[in-house]
């Protein structure tokens, strides 16, 4: 084969590349090893000295030729390759985009957040505090001594013999007013988890939320209280609905009430009403071991449970479907996200 054919049949070949792999293989067919090119230049060999240096130009030509070629070629593969995949990939902004799925904010979350707000709207502030607590802050400073009998009324998960998890958000009371060193106003909402020893069931979870209130001020009365719980209840429930309070006892306050709420009528055409939450007066005691002086400030205070509303106000009957995230449970509420 003489040099005229090889430069021939490389410029037939080349025709038939269509990507790098046969455009290289193309390469060592001519420039290889053992490539035509390679094989040719042996024959220098038998030629002429006078001979030899014209041949061995001309094939150097064809070298750098092929060599330059191939290169271009090559560029231009990759060229065309980055523009087919950009025509390939190209994103159609006029289809119809897939639509999100917005999530359902869990019932219990919505209320805490609804009565934060209602709050708020009163000037009172968010405050919050540890959900492992001391002995002290849980009971002590709450008026409740070591060994007061009422300390049974929660079931404690101790951690050790002063530390436990916090079995109310009353303990944030007594942080919040150690704070401002004996000096008001005070006016917090505190949400938060507590946990209590107890058998799970429809009605029972060894951990659950409270929102706590507290007001500390000159001339807090109890009228303030009512007020402020009516204000709550009808706010959360409708404005037909009534309170009513009953005695009751908390060691932290003085006097302590039970707070009901109207829920429908019996048979007879009676009023039923539902418990829903505790309150009463700061205990002087309580108020004098946060460092306020008792006789010029006077405050009360009111704890619920967030579950209880939500269960009465969404009509949800088992307060475990709060904890156990079903879809199902929760999509009911998946609307309320956008209100
Ligand atoms: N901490 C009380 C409880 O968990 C509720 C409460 C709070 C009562 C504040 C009165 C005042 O039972």
């Amino acid at each position: 084969m003489n040099l005229e054919h090889i430069k021939e049949e490389y410029q037939r070949l080349i025709k038939e590349v269509s990507d790098e792999k046969s455009l290289y293989d193309l390469k060592v067919k001519f420039l290889g090893k053992k490539g035509s090119l390679t094989e040719i230049m042996k024959g220098a060999k038998d030629l002429s000295p006078e001979e030899r240096p014209a041949f061995g130009k001309a094939v150097n030509e064809i070298k750098a030729y092929i060599n330059k070629h191939i290169e271009e070629t090559k560029d231009e593969l990759i060229k065309k390759e980055v523009e087919a995949k950009l025509v390939s990939e190209e994103i159609d902004v006029t289809l119809p985009a897939k639509e999100v799925e917005l999530g359902g904010m869990n019932p219990l979350n919505k209320v805490i957040e609804e009565i934060e707000e209602l709050f708020i709207k009163l000037g009172y502030s968010v405050a919050e505090g540890p959900e492992v607590e001391t002995d002290k802050f849980n009971f002590e400073m709450l008026n409740l001594p070591k060994d007061h009998p009422a300390r049974d009324m929660q079931d404690s998960f101790y951690i050790t013999n002063e530390l436990l998890m916090r079995t109310q958000t009353s303990p944030v009371q007594a942080r919040e007013m150690l704070k401002t060193e004996g000096e008001g106003p005070i006016k917090i909402i505190c949400p938060g988890k507590v946990f209590r020893r107890d058998n799970d069931d429809a009605t029972h979870s060894h951990q659950f939320t409270q929102i706590e209130g507290l007001v500390v001020d000159k001339n807090i009365k109890f009228s303030d209280l009512k007020g402020t719980l009516e204000y709550l209840i009808k706010s959360v429930f409708g404005q037909d609905r009534q309170i009513r309070l009953r005695p009751s006892f908390f060691p932290f306050t003085e006097p302590s009430v039970e707070v009901d709420i109207s829920w429908g009528q019996d048979g007879e055409g009676n009023t039923k009403w539902l418990e829903i939450l505790g309150a009463g007066m700061v205990h002087p005691k309580v108020l004098e071991m946060a460092g306020f002086d008792p006789e010029i400030y006077s405050g009360f205070a009111f704890g619920m449970g967030p579950e209880r509303i939500a269960m009465l106000k969404y009509g949800i009957s088992d307060i475990r479907s709060f904890y156990t995230n079903d879809v199902r449970f929760l999509q009911q509420f998946s609307s309320d996200r956008n209100d």
